[in-house]
């Protein structure tokens, strides 16, 4: 016999943005499945049911058609379709993630947009790395990944906060919307300007492939296809590197391990979008009447997956409210799972792991966050510090 999904009545979006992990560790205690009235969707807090939902698109279907996305990105994006449809899509920009690429390309570029952005730092000064380094570095290395490399840092910012604040427009109010749809009629004119010169000048971008693709997609989806990584590859390197640099920085222990060998700076990458998963929910709909823990699914229904939650499942994790960069497994699914598993993890990972953290370590060996606890951590789709104080010397 299967059970009717309980409901929590008591989590509001205010304690969700504020602090989400105490609601979580609560569900995944005792209501693993919750259909939660403030956001509107039936919340999975355990690793193995988020997991069993986006490994499954034939179950669980990526098109929500409730959620504020197609209307905030004036297109139905890859992100919400399935199959062919999706993989089409997504393997138009494929060529620009390429592994060869990333070595031969984008290792090169990102090394010297790191040496440039760190360079201009004032050395013995307290700075906020949060907007002196971490979005903006974010925002050029994506500008030249897509091919838009006119775009100033500032627009890049500004079209990426803009995309993201329309999508988690649940109320529907209409400020989001305009401002989204301000920065389209920009974004396309921009995008338009920069095809015309990949046609001539062929290169290893994501626009440059898909505009001078065999068999290309809809111009709509090329827009579209670049929209989805403007509103996904600034704030998610941005928010990792903050947090990376708060877990790092409140542990000298932490610190020392990874001056005295660079091999940390990957488990501290891994260790730190587990502990704050940067895309914290994604929805999925049943495409049938299903069951999850004896709970009847009515086909249609929404369920929200948490990442954010999955990474600190107790079942996987000792005190895994702790950021610990000798956490034996770190296992997480901050990048997602299942076909639409983050297109740009390894570009992250080159950028950060690879690139800008021993760099910063390099040229700032005793660096310190001054007042850690001054810090402010915001959210609960997307997740990250808003600040980081730190000392450079
Ligand atoms: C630490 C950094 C990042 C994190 C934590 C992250 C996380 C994620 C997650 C969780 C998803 C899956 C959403 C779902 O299942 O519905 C996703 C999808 C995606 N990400 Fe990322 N991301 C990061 C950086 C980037 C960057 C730098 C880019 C682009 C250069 C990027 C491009 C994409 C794209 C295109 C998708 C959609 C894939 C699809 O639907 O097939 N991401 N990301």
């Amino acid at each position: 016999m299967t059970l009717a999904i309980p409901t929590d009545d008591t989590i509001t979006m205010d304690d969700l943005v504020r602090d989400p992990y105490r609601i979580y560790r609560r569900l995944r205690a005792e209501m693993p499945v919750a259909f939660v009235p403030a956001v509107g969707r039936t919340m999975l807090t355990k690793a193995a049911d988020t997991k069993a939902v986006k490994d499954n698109p034939a179950l669980f279907s990526s098109d929500d058609p409730n959620t504020p996305m197609k209307r905030a990105f004036q297109a139905h994006t890859l992100m919400r379709k399935d199959g062919d449809a999706h993989a089409r899509e997504r393997g138009a920009m494929a060529p620009a993630f390429a592994p060869r690429n990333i070595r031969d390309h984008w290792t090169g570029i990102y090394t010297q947009i790191a040496k440039d952005y760190v360079a201009r730092l004032p050395r013995g000064e307290v700075v906020d790395l949060f907007g002196a380094l971490a979005a903006p570095y974010a925002a050029r290395c994506l500008a030249n990944l897509l091919g838009i490399e006119s775009a100033t840092d500032d627009q890049m910012i500004h079209w990426s906060q803009s995309l993201i604040n329309g999508a988690g427009n649940f109320g529907g109010l209409d400020e989001p919307f305009a401002i989204v749809d301000a920065a389209h009629e920009d974004m396309n004119a921009l995008f338009d300007r920069e095809t015309q010169r990949h046609l001539t000048e062929q290169g290893p971008s994501a626009l440059s492939a898909m505009a001078n693709a065999e068999n290309p997609i809809e111009t709509s989806q090329i827009r579209a296809n670049v929209k989805i990584a403007i509103g996904g590859g600034i704030n998610e390197p941005r928010d990792a590197l903050c947090t990376i640099l708060y877990g790092l920085l409140t542990h000298a222990d932490h610190v020392a391990a990874v001056k005295e060998d660079p091999k940390w700076f990957l488990e501290a990458f891994e260790e730190g979008v587990r502990w704050v998963a940067p895309i914290q929910v994604s929805s999925r709909r049943a495409i049938q009447d299903t069951e999850i823990r004896g709970i009847a699914i009515p086909k249609d229904h929404v369920v929200m997956t948490i990442q954010a939650s999955a990474g600190h499942d107790e079942e996987i994790h000792d005190n895994p409210e702790r950021y610990d960069l000798f956490r034996p497994k770190k296992t997480h699914q901050s990048f997602g799972t299942g076909p639409h598993f983050c297109q740009g993890t390894h570009v992250s990972r080159m950028m950060l792991v690879q690139i800008l953290l021993p760099l910063l370590f390099d040229r700032f060996p005793n660096m310190e966050l001054v007042t850690p606890d001054d810090v402010v951590w915001h959210g609960f789709a997307f997740r990250g510090p808003l600040n980081l104080p730190v000392r450079l010397t």
